[in-house]
């Protein structure tokens, strides 16, 4: 039984405003942490990411405030962005307590509106270092009677850099305090280094096989470094997501990125940390409301955002450690819901992508690059879609103009084909992308081929219960990949990905396996796939 909020022995006042969010069950690591938390005890927390640390911290942490003039608390983030995003969402659960002040202390912000905010000496403070120990060395922020101190993305917090920023913050508190970590991934060395900073520390976790979400479908190209931008072009083109996250390496590049897909007409913007915090929280805020669909970034995005429907996550580049990849791809599939993440490499970082599956525990399926056929197939469908949409939402009456057209001896039919002439893409000529020559490998040919067979089937199988399995009749043989399946079964049956579990290619035709939800969507529609009449079966 999952726990409500409703058993919690909180403030009414917060469990109202929880309530007013529309949040009823916790998450594991909520009902994990929040009671350790409020006993007291420090502890270090491990959960995916997008499964709700943020309130695992909150609500706790507001629970223990006391009413006097004095900062209590402080939560500190690797980010500004990060730092602000937790700071609102404190608000929302302060809302029917004004009393208690919350302070968000970030760089690039107004000194002055800082320096007002701290006199009042906010109970819960959120900030990022550097700011917090601009602030310790004038004077102007006191942490005295500090009684909490959270780190969140507790393992960038403890690496090197934060270091020495820490050890000059906490010189200022109290040693008699309690001190909570959480983060996806705290690797043994960082356990090490908490144990400086934490009493009778334990480690909480919220069970799950894998590091990442399940629900993120993760997927892989091989691609020349120099066809990387044109690869990108395509993905684009095909996502059919209002949020599109594209991670690169360097700041250099992720202008250089944004600039290409700019000319290419794409609604994209940079996010890294030469940036003003002006332009930083503008881009953001934009990326936020949808109003920028494509948000390029380096790893300052990567850590704690939680942004609504980021559909895609894109690794222009494969990031530098292994951790780096699990936060990056967590932008997407947050709060149970799905997500999909490409990662490209060279024929010379492919092999890297072993490592990562060993890493986080799951497949990375190695997927062909769009061809322009499968391209115009994915943008027909695009706007079927949106068309559906337009017809279920429509309201309006045109009888008029349908009219005046039907005296002129134009039928409807012929009205209906000019204006989807309109609507349907005008062809794109894409550049050529070369196929990447295989990079010799150790492997013997059975090796080999085995690897093949792995790298075209998906990650094991997340259905759990009344799996159905059916056949297709179109196999290795038809050059079929998973994508392949998984936009047929979207664009004919309008089955979602996640009803569709292992795909199995075998040399004339693929088993698909089947939510009962998604096999019920199975119909008598038939259609064609490069003119061969499709069969779907039940095996
Ligand atoms: O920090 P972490 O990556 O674990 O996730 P988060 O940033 O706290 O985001 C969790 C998302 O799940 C937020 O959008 C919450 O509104 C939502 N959520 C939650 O926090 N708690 C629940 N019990 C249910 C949903
Ligand atoms: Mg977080």
């Amino acid at each position: 039984m999952n726990t409500k909020f409703e058993e919690l022995e909180i403030k009414l006042e917060t469990k109202q405003a929880i309530s007013d969010l529309g949040l009823i069950d916790l998450t594991p690591i909520q009902a994990l942490a929040i009671p350790k938390m409020i006993d007291g005890l420090d502890f270090i927390a491990e959960a995916q990411t997008g499964t709700g640390k943020t309130f695992a911290f909150a609500i706790p942490i507001i629970e223990k405030i006391k009413l006097v003039k004095e900062t209590q608390s402080l939560v500190l983030c690797p980010t500004r962005e990060l730092a602000i995003q937790v700071y609102n969402e404190f608000l929302k659960l302060v809302k029917y307590q004004k009393d208690i002040l919350v302070a968000p202390i970030v760089g690039g912000e107004s000194y002055e509106r800082q320096f007002t905010a701290l006199k009042k000496k906010p109970h819960i403070i959120i900030g990022t270092p550097g700011r917090i120990i601009d602030h310790l060395n004038r004077g102007t922020i006191d942490f005295s009677k500090l009684t909490q101190l959270t780190f969140d993305e507790a393992d960038e917090m403890l690496k090197m850099g934060f270091k020495e920023d820490l050890e000059a913050i906490l010189q200022n508190a109290p040693k008699e305090r309690q001190t909570t970590l959480f983060s996806a991934t705290i690797p043994q060395e960082i356990k090490r280094i908490a144990k400086e900073y934490q009493n009778n520390s334990s480690i909480i976790k919220a069970e799950s096989e894998t590091l990442t979400a399940t629900k993120i479908i993760q997927n892989y190209y091989v691609v020349k470094k120099e066809d990387k931008m044109k690869l990108l072009e395509r993905l684009l083109d095909i996502s059919n997501m209002d949020s599109n996250i594209i991670f690169a390496n360097t700041k250099r590049e992720v202008d250089e990125i944004t600039e290409f897909l700019r000319e290419k007409k794409f609604n994209a913007n940079s996010l890294h940390g030469d940036m003003k915090q002006k332009e930083r929280s503008y881009v953001t805020s934009n990326f936020r409301n949808k109003q920028l669909n494509i948000l390029v970034a380096t790893d300052v995005a990567a850590r704690g955002l939680d942004i609504k429907n980021v559909g895609l996550v894109i690794n222009y580049d494969y990031p530098q450690e292994d951790e780096i990849y699990v936060h990056r791809i967590g932008r997407t599939g947050r709060a149970g819901s799905e997500g999909l993440a490409y990662t490209l490499l060279t024929p010379r970082t492919e092999h890297k992508i072993k490592q990562l599956e060993k890493f986080t525990k799951t497949t990375i399926n190695k997927l062909e690059i769009p061809s322009e056929k499968i391209i115009t197939k994915a943008l027909e469908n695009k706007l079927i879609i949106s068309l559906k949409k337009e017809v279920v939402a429509n309201t309006n009456t045109y009888d008029k103009i349908i009219n005046e057209f039907e005296q002129e001896g134009i039928s409807k039919d012929a009205l209906l084909n000019a204006l989807l002439d309109k609507l349907v893409p005008s062809k794109k000529v894409y550049e050529v992308i070369e196929e990447p020559k295989q990079k010799k490998s150790n492997l013997s040919d059975f090796d080999n081929k085995k690897k093949d067979r792995k790298d075209s089937n998906r990650k094991p199988s997340k259905l759990k219960d009344n799996a159905v399995l059916v056949k297709v009749n179109l196999g290795r043989k038809d050059k079929i990949t998973p994508l392949i399946i998984l936009d047929m079964f979207g664009s004919i049956y309008n089955i979602r990905n996640n009803n569709i579990g292992d795909i199995k290619h075998y040399q004339t035709y693929t088993v698909v396996e089947l939510s009962s939800k998604g096999h019920s969507f199975i119909n008598n529609k038939t259609f064609k796939y490069k003119g061969k009449n499709i069969k779907i079966e039940e095996v």
